[in-house]
């Protein structure tokens, strides 16, 4: 991460080379940017400036032309370099396979290794340009690491204009439809200009949806984010009075004023509890409440089966993040993406650790408004660093509904069908579903329609009644894990309901339990 958030990567690799670093690495995969910032670089510096690639050997950037011939091969350029005494800024694109640790390129590090460090004579300053974070072991300490950015509003006023001109269409980059290109990179940017241009005839403030859209497609390519339209809101929650209040407050450290007051950015919060009881719902509310853009993070797909593919997708996608913000960014069940931290370690070459190392690194230095909202299940999954003050700014509790907050439950799903909540007895049926979750309560009421609709007659009563008794809930066969989940999170979370949950009716021990309701009390971890 970079050292210094308010500083731009250009300061920051500038300030490197004059305070004498004479091989740094810039993250990115768009090293055509890389290169725009070599030749300002070399302006500053007063260097020529050259690039170096596999398939084209080492070429002056200025005009094309071959520096030297025959250095295709790392090792040659490395050797070459060696012996170089003149000043120049030198780009080596896609260096990175050539001295991966496990390949064997033992000299290459180590001739990277001499060149890196400082010496009397002059020596060329190197930029390693690659797509994917991180270094072997040996050159981890010797040579810095700058990350590039996604590009920001300045950045794609350009593209936008550079677009409109290829094109020959007017462009007009008002902020709307730069912001809808945040999270983009340079190069995803002008593919989605472009086609609006195509398909628009223009480039402006019309051009907002499709640029949003194609964005969209884009980062859910990705694989691991995934771009929603908050379509909940906060109306539309149950019961949770405590959360929803607390997230008003937070909300407001984003409006007007909240800085120059003294109030911190939210980090975030960790939503723990049980199944079914509105941790998803409440993410995506708390989006369409701030309305900020919402982004659901699967850290479980981070981990790639190439090396250094899990790190960098772990940072691309928190890069998007960034880009994005403000935005919520969504973690659901993120036990489950971090889980296995402790043993995997061993096994895996630490990329896990490493991986989940540089999530929660992130989530306490970051600066971009970012608000992470964590959902988990099983608390005996989460690695204890995760529960650590500075993460997040709360973790709550979510409990199953109480009888006040199921009635508000079932109305908010009766109006969510048209049916007015006034004519149902909603006294009656919350008194009849001790120990249903959210969900089931709202599958009782779309059951109770079927029924009610098989028969010929409007939904009544009697119909969600009769759903919510053929209805096995959870919290029947999972009693003693939630009774344990409840102890656990006394002391260590805040209730996110104002109601205490009311105790849960004997367990029914002669019903058979499925698979994944029979863990080892789940909830709590091992030991304990
Ligand atoms: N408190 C609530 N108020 C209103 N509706 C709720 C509430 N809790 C759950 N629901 C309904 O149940 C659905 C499922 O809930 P949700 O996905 O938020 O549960 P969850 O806590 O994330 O469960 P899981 O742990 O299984 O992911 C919601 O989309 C919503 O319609
Ligand atoms: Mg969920």
């Amino acid at each position: 991460m970079s050292r210094d958030a308010q500083q731009t990567p250009y300061a920051e690799i500038l300030l490197l080379a004059r305070a004498g670093a004479s091989v740094i690495q810039v993250t990115t995969h768009e090293w055509e940017r890389v290169q725009g910032l070599a030749v300002s670089l070399g302006q500053t510096l007063n260097l020529p400036t050259e690039v170096w690639s596999r398939a084209r050997g080492l070429y002056r950037l200025e005009d094309g032309s071959v520096r030297e011939d025959g250095l295709n091969r790392p090792l040659a350029l490395l050797t070459w370099l060696a012996d170089r005494e003149d000043k120049a800024l030198v780009v080596m694109e896609d260096f990175h396979p050539y001295i991966a640790g496990d390949r064997g390129a033992d000299e290459e590090i180590r001739r990277l290794r001499e060149l890196a460090r400082p010496g009397r004579k002059p020596r060329p300053l190197l930029l390693l340009s690659t797509p994917v974070p991180g270094l072997p072991i040996e050159l981890r300490k010797e040579i810095p690491e700058v990350e590039l950015p996604l590009p920001g509003p300045e950045d794609l006023e350009q593209v936008c204009r550079r677009v409109g001109e290829r094109l020959g269409k007017k462009a007009q980059p008002v902020p709307a439809l730069l912001d809808a290109a945040r999270g983009l990179t340079v190069m995803e940017a002008d593919l989605a200009f472009g086609q609006a241009a195509v398909e628009l005839g223009r480039l402006d403030g019309s051009a907002v949806g499709l640029v949003a859209r194609e964005k969209k497609r884009v980062i859910r390519q990705s694989e691991v984010l995934e771009y929603h339209d908050p379509d909940r809101n906060m109306d539309e929650v149950g019961g949770l009075e405590r959360l929803k209040e607390w997230l008003d407050q937070r909300g407001r450290a984003y409006g007007p004023g909240a800085q120059d007051y003294g109030l911190d950015a939210p980090k975030g919060v960790l939503l723990l509890g049980v199944q079914g009881c509105g941790k998803s719902l409440v993410a995506k509310s708390i989006a369409s409440a701030w309305q900020f853009p919402l982004l659901r993070f699967d850290v479980g797909k981070v981990y790639g089966s190439l090396v250094g593919q899990s790190e960098a997708s772990m940072r691309g996608a928190l890069k998007v993040a960034e880009a994005l913000a403000p935005c919520v960014l969504w973690i659901d069940e993120i036990e489950k993406g971090l889980s296995g931290l402790g043993s995997s370690g061993q096994t895996d070459g630490g990329t896990s650790a490493r991986v989940v190392g540089s999530l929660l690194t992130w989530m306490q230095e970051r600066s971009a408004p970012v608000f992470v909202v964590a959902t988990a299940n099983r608390v005996d999954q989460l690695p204890p660093e995760l529960l650590r003050k500075g993460r997040f700014d709360e973790i709550f509790f979510v409990d199953l509904p109480s009888r006040r907050a199921r009635e508000d439950i079932l109305a908010i799903h009766l109006k969510r069908k048209k049916r007015e909540p006034k004519g149902f007895d909603l006294a009656r049926l919350a008194a009849a579903s001790v120990g249903y979750s959210g969900a089931e309560l709202e599958e009782a009421v779309r059951e109770g329609l079927f029924r009610a609709f098989a028969e010929g007659v409007e939904v009544k009563d009697g119909h969600i009644e009769a759903a919510l008794k053929d209805t096995y809930p959870l919290s029947r066969t999972m009693r003693e894990e939630i009774e344990a989940l409840r102890k656990w999170a006394k002391v260590r979370a805040r209730a996110a309901a104002a109601d205490d949950g009311e105790p849960l009716p004997e367990t029914d021990k002669s019903t058979p339990r499925l698979k994944q309701e029979s863990w080892n009390n789940p909830f709590v971890p091992a030991g304990k």
